[in-house]
């Protein structure tokens, strides 16, 4: 029922939606909540990033992206986002998307996946997360500011991938 696919550039009509209904609640990414679809656009269609799209009985509900973590000598590992519509959330697409994230960093040869602000009081990241391998392998002390919760901690998150 659940399918993932790379996304192309038509289909940001229906990424916006997700991205600006996950980011205005101020509580899990980093970007501005009153962030713009431009803005929105340069920042998820980056010029490394590989954009992917769930889609559940043909609508787009999620989304994630693939990229290196760094540049040059750091691109060995990858660095992903992934978004769900709240509506759609907690019906297995962010696992699915987490599973298929890991088998196509394998595939394109990365060596470890790291996620760098994985906001401490995600329950639902934090759960996904460990239960997919990876482990918190550093905290940034009061590194986010949660819209409701203000400074809040956020965890580096790692695994390898073999
Ligand atoms: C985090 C997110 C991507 C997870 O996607 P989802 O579709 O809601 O999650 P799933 O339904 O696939 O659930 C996957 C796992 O998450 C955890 N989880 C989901 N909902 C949960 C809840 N309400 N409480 C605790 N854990 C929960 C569980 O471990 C679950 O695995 P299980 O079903 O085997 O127990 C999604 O909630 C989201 O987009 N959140 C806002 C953006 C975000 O936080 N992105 C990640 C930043 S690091």
């Amino acid at each position: 029922m659940i399918e993932i696919r790379r996304a192309n550039p038509a289909d940001w009509e229906e990424i916006w939606p997700i991205l600006h209904a996950v980011v205005a609640s101020g509580d899990t990414y980093a970007y501005p909540p009153e962030i713009d679809k431009e803005e929105a656009f340069v920042a998820w269609y980056g010029p490394k990033s590989i954009v992917y799209v769930s889609l559940l009985e043909g609508i787009i509900v999620g989304t994630y992206i693939l990229r290196p973590n760094m540049p040059g000598q750091g691109s060995h590992v990858a660095n992903a986002s992934f978004m769900v519509h709240p509506q759609w959330q907690g019906r297995g697409l962010g696992k699915a998307m987490g599973l298929h994230a890991l088998e196509e960093a394998k595939k394109a040869d990365y060596k470890a996946m790291q996620f760098n602000l994985v906001v401490s009081t995600n329950k639902e990241a934090m759960a996904l997360w460990k239960n997919l391998g990876f482990s918190i392998v550093g905290t940034l002390p009061k590194s986010f500011r949660h819209q409701k919760l203000g400074l809040v901690d956020a965890f580096i998150m790692h695994r390898f991938l073999h």
